[in-house]
């Protein structure tokens, strides 16, 4: 079919949307044989114990449609997870839904709470899929945007994310850590976002599916843990994330039996269930990550993946900005003399063979100009990878920068 005539057959709804910046990256990172430092996915083997469990599952036939808000046995090792780490009891079978991966979670959430005409608060730069579920819904984006310090650190400022509330505002997407500034909102911070959501009687959809993942002491805070926060936050997580098996699209939302009746209601028709087997996989996984203390290590060997990046890209004049979580850190690049992060990705792929994100692809028209002199490098590739990509940038750029 022409695209033209595809045109015609398309809906309103999905009308506006492009191609994402990550297919065009990826294609051409594999084109001029780049080392991707695009797309947030490990590039090494899942845990042993990981893979092993997903044989375990399916050896015990676990193979049929389940539960549709998920496996019984998952949710119950959830709900130990929150218990454990998070101090917060919520019911396996009536506060957690099993979705397929978060950005399910995100899509059925925002269907089943955001009416036709209501308005979104989202914080910029943002996860891509954000937008797209808002105006999917028929409600409509508006944005806050992060703003980066003197200091190097981003900054939200609680009197923009007032002026932007409507009579129309119903929710706000929150992501912490931040994908894609790395930014750990601050247990103040939340405070003064939840007193907002109480007031204006908002519902928080928290995007938390790097809560494992945080640097230099920071610590990972739930807004929903907050006194009076329960009953209207919903927040989501990812088994992908949690053990790098972005593949495998797990994820859940945890939150009140109110709000996760409703998410139920559009997951119902949206998957039905997850895959089975690998829920059960991901029950043993949390089991087994418990005894061995698995998501600590983790966290570690990102802490030093984070560093060997941060440092290849200040030897190579860029200036990397503070990333205290995530897998992602954003770096200025005008000190090389560079005001189009496009142009600078395209050529920092095809010519010096290191592929990034343009971060423009996170801000909405009004304010992409804040993206425009940074790149995104994603770190939670193997050392190799990044040692080769460190040489490639001291190479490459030391001598080729933009008159
Ligand atoms: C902030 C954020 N939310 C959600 C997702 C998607 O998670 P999943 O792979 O579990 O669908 C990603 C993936 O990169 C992400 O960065």
């Amino acid at each position: 079919m022409t695209s033209e005539k595809a045109g015609t057959y398309m809906a309103e709804r999905v009308r506006g949307f492009g191609e994402t910046i990550f297919s065009e990256m990826t294609a051409l990172a594999l084109k001029h044989r780049a080392v991707n430092l695009g797309q947030g996915y490990p590039d090494f083997p899942a845990p042993d114990f990981v893979k092993e469990a997903a044989w375990k599952a399916i050896a015990r036939d676990e193979n049929q449609y389940t539960r549709s808000a998920g496996h019984p046995q998952l949710v119950e090792a959830i709900a130990l997870l929150w218990q454990r780490d998070w101090g917060c009891s919520p019911d396996p079978l009536t506060e957690i839904t099993v979705t397929v991966g978060a950005t399910e979670g995100l899509f059925a959430a925002v269907q089943a709470l955001v009416n036709p005409g209501d308005d979104v608060l989202i914080i910029e730069p943002f996860y891509d899929a954000y937008p797209a579920d808002v105006i999917m819904a028929g409600g409509t984006p508006r944005f806050v945007p992060l703003r980066p310090g003197e200091d190097g650190e981003w900054y939200l400022d609680l009197e923009e994310v007032r002026r932007a509330i409507t009579p129309r505002t119903r929710m706000l997407i929150l992501n912490t850590p931040h994908n894609p500034t790395g930014k750990v909102f601050s247990r103040e911070e939340l405070e003064g976002l939840a007193a907002i959501a109480q007031e204006y009687d908002l519902i928080v959809l928290s995007d938390e599916v790097y809560d494992y993942l945080t640097f230099d002491g920071r610590r990972h805070w739930r807004i929903a843990t907050l006194p009076g926060m329960w009953e209207r936050t919903l927040t989501l997580g990812s088994a992908g994330k949690m053990f790098g098996v972005t593949g495998w699209k797990i994820g859940w939302v945890v939150g009140s039996a109110a709000l996760n009746l409703a998410v139920r209601k559009a997951h119902q028709w949206i998957p039905f269930c997850v895959a089975t087997p690998l829920q059960v996989a991901v029950a043993i996984a949390l089991q087994e990550a418990s005894a061995q203390g698995y998501l600590e290590t983790m966290r570690v060997a990102f802490e030093r993946k984070r560093d060997i990046l941060v440092q290849a890209l200040a030897e190579a004049g860029m200036r990397p900005l503070a990333t205290h979580g995530t897998y992602f850190v954003l770096a200025r690049i005008d000190p090389l003399g560079w005001e189009d992060d496009v142009a600078f990705c395209r050529w920092l792929t095809t010519t010096v063979g290191v592929a990034a994100i343009p971060p423009t692809a996170f801000y909405s028209e009004d304010h992409k100009a804040m993206g425009r002199r940074m790149a995104r490098f994603a770190f939670c590739k193997r050392d190799e990878a990044l040692q080769e990509a460190a040489r490639r940038l001291r190479e490459g750029l030391r001598s080729r920068t933009r008159a």
